[in-house]
């Protein structure tokens, strides 16, 4: 045994000693603070309240604009010290100091109130940045970073939202969301990681070490939230928590994904799906949340509900008759804490059903545990409050959110390379999110929902100004769908800045039509007739659709919802200082009837045999596709063998791709494989591996993937269990592609 191996066996003996030791330390922490719990004290720490109902009434009247969050103590002792509440949560943005001291009275009221000397745990949606925070590092939401294809990205934006909000008492953010973008209407597409299981996984488990392995300067910590569980983005009519009818098949090799990725990244809670799948309330699943997320996942830590969504069995779903039935489903289905959030009845239905004996001590023993070893997990026991100092305004943090946006604008169509746009061009700039802010960082941002753009920092520019501060104000002439005719005289191009001018999110955006409003529709039109070229600037937090302008417009940018300097990097991309990366992480629809995505199943465009996709076209940008100012090629893809022998055994695919423009550029290669034939039908292709790598001008790089049956051929049956069948296969890279066999 040499002797490196030697001491590098002895440290990883020490290190799991430790770590036992570390686990044996919490146990008995937690076990004998449990044995001296009341029923009463155990209720209240699975019970989490909205801080609207602990603040006073200039600070609830104030909401989302005063800038104040002042405690009311009557209200605050109710619930911590009548019903020992040990959770709160929500919020809007406020400045560093009115959270710190926020949190410091929360903390200090609460501990006094509490026999055993429980700190409570505060709950906060940092969704894109610290978005509840005043002066934070608002990056793009995860609609566009996901279109980076860089999960560094994304734990990038984790780490920072830990560093300039993890100090002030938000020790649990209700991130990442890990729904898929499969149904276009739905009115959180912007909060996903787009319509991949394995792109999304890598992403959300990014975004998970992030955030729980950063420690904020006043070494509090910050736990993760895997959100919500599960299938909650493909309802049948695509609106928010409405029915969804997903085989389990399918929950399993779609909706699974993401979160088992989560759950071994280590993320320390989930927040479950507010509606139903098949019929029944994920709410109310023993089958989803013990069974499917606790068993046959291994998520140890604690579920939480969304909000409201115990009631919500009764007076929504109506799977329970009374609020107290619907307590008693939603504890023996396996929920930790409720998100009540407004009153302590679920507080009082919890313990009568405990003395009644239809809830055994032991259930709740379960999730008071899960629930005190997130505490301790967090060191809430050690150091509860919070640190009164602002980290928000960084340079360097605002740099990377630039960087950010700069790796996901993607650029859709560029007829005749008229991007990038001449240094001295002249524009004219047109379309309904051309000159606002809430197009461009949408909702969860400084307050849930924005009606218009008040509330975002005058700092943060629109696309307009972004664009006049680099050409002047005499170089972009704005103009409307009556005048353009005359303001297009001596313009080189027209800029038509288009998508969703509001920044809703939830059920207030459920909307019935996904074309692109009538009126930029009527103005692309216009701009086309005046003979110059059109390019079409997206922002908006899922693709809206314009087919009957599409194929006459002459450059496309999708931009999403780029964050507090979108305008910017979009100026920047428009002029060429960035040459753009990104690729879609969704499939961009044709026609809004199209609720098609790239893995889908053979028969989505076959009749009578005849698979007529390349002829029915169903999207103006494919999932993993994006153009840059450069080319790249791909060549010489080969195989290590074209036989895999064994589910041991693995085989290395390779690929050369060169850059054959002349400007250095980032390409994202994407790995695809289909199965030819299966015992159930089988995408088209499915997504197995990606890597993106700078190519000088010029010059080539060779990209690496290697196969592994049970990882990348394998698909789960409807238990979940992995089905491996021998057969023929096809990898997919680039317009490469090659075929090879499985045999067991
Ligand atoms: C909302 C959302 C959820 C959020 C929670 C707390 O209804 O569905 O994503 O974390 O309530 O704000």
């Amino acid at each position: 045994m040499t002797k490196t191996f030697f001491l590098s066996t002895i440290a990883l003996i020490l290190f799991w000693g430790c770590q036992q030791n570390e686990e044996r330390k919490r146990e008995d922490f937690v076990d004998s603070l449990l044995a001296q719990m009341s029923l009463e004290e155990k209720v209240g720490q699975m019970t989490q309240i909205s801080i609207s109902e602990i603040l006073d009434d200039e600070s609830v009247a104030g909401w989302n604009q005063s800038g104040v969050l002042n405690i009311d103590t009557t209200k605050l002792k109710y619930f911590v010290k009548d019903y020992h509440v040990g959770s709160f949560l929500n919020g809007y943005a406020v400045s560093s100091e009115v959270w710190y001291t926020f949190g410091k009275t929360l903390a200090e009221i609460s501990l006094e109130h509490s026999r055993l000397d429980i700190p409570l745990i505060f709950g906060i949606d940092h969704i894109h940045g610290a978005s509840y925070l005043e002066g934070t590092t608002i990056f793009p939401h995860s609609i566009t970073l996901s279109c980076s294809f860089d999960p560094e990205l994304a734990k990038t934006a984790a780490v920072i939202t830990v560093e300039e909000a993890g100090h002030l008492g938000h020790h649990w953010n209700f991130n990442p969301v890990l729904d898929l973008a499969r149904n276009k209407f739905w009115p959180r597409v912007h909060e996903t990681y787009g319509e991949d299981p394995y792109l999304a996984a890598r992403m959300g488990e990014a975004y998970v070490e992030g955030i729980q392995e950063t420690t904020a300067s006043n070494g509090a910590k910050m736990a993760a939230t895997a959100k919500h569980f599960l299938g909650y983005s493909d309802p049948k009519t695509g609106r928010d928590r409405s029915p969804a009818i997903i085989s389990d098949q399918q929950l399993h090799e779609i909706h699974r994904p993401a979160f088992q990725a989560a759950i071994d990244a280590g993320v320390k809670t989930v927040m479950l799906n507010s509606g139903e799948i098949n019929g029944v309330p994920v709410h109310a699943s023993y089958e989803v949340i013990t069974k499917l997320l606790r068993q046959q996942m291994g998520f140890t830590g604690v579920v939480i509900t969304d909000w409201e969504d115990i009631i919500s069995l009764h007076a929504a779903h109506k799977v329970a008759s009374s609020e107290k039935e619907a307590v008693y489903k939603a504890i023996m289905a396996g929920v930790d804490m409720s998100m009540v959030p407004y009153t302590t009845t679920f507080c009082d239905h919890l313990t009568e059903l405990v003395k009644e004996g239809r809830i055994p001590m032991s259930r709740i023993d379960e999730s008071v545990k899960r629930i005190l070893d997130l505490k301790y997990d967090l060191g809430l026991f050690e150091n509860p409050f919070p640190a009164q100092m602002n980290t928000t305004g960084r340079p360097e943090n605002h740099e990377a959110a630039k960087e950010a946006v700069r790796e996901s604008l993607v650029l859709m169509k560029n007829e005749q390379d008229i991007l990038p746009l001449d240094q001295n061009a002249t524009l004219v700039l047109a379309g309904s999110t051309s000159n606002i802010k809430r197009s461009l960082a949408g909702g969860w941002t400084y307050i849930w929902q924005h009606e218009d753009d008040s509330m975002f920092p005058e700092e943060m520019k629109t696309i307009q100004e972004a664009l006049i501060n680099r050409l002047g104000a005499n170089r972009v002439k704005t103009a409307n769908v009556s005048n353009i005719n005359q303001r297009v005289v001596g313009a080189d191009a027209v800029v038509i800045a288009t998508g969703e001018n509001t920044a809703l999110s939830e059920g207030h955006n459920n909307i019935t039509d996904l074309d692109l409003p009538v009126q930029d529709r009527d103005l692309i039109e216009a701009a086309l007739k005046t003979g110059k070229p059109v390019i079409v600037i997206l922002t908006e937090g899922r693709p809206r659709t314009f087919p009957d302008q599409v194929d006459a417009v002459d450059a496309i940018l999708f931009a999403g919802l780029p964050g507090f300097f979108g305008a910017e990097i979009i100026t920047e991309v428009l002029m060429g200082d960035v040459n753009p990366s990104g690729k879609l992480s969704f499939t961009y629809p044709y026609h809004q009837s199209f609720q098609i995505n790239y893995d889908h199943k053979p028969t989505a465009f076959t009749f009578l045999h005849e698979n007529d996709e390349e002829t029915e076209r169903y999207a103006i940008g494919y999932f993993g596709e994006g153009l840059s100012y450069t080319t790249f090629t791909y060549e010489d893809l080969k195989l290590s063998s074209s036989t895999l022998k064994g589910k041991q055994s693995t085989i290395t695919a390779t690929v050369k791709v060169s850059n054959t423009g002349d400007r250095d550029g980032k390409e994202s290669v994407l790995w695809f494989i289909r199965q030819e034939y299966g015992q159930i039908t089988r995408p088209v292709k499915s997504l197995k591996f990606f890597e993106k790598k700078e190519v000088a001008a010029g010059r080539s790089k060779t990209f690496a993937f290697e196969i592994d049956p049970l990882t990348d051929l394998a698909y789960p049956d409807a238990q979940g269990n992995p089905i491996l069948e021998p057969g023929e296969y096809t990898l997919m890279t680039g317009n490469q592609k090659v075929g090879f066999v499985f045999e067991e």
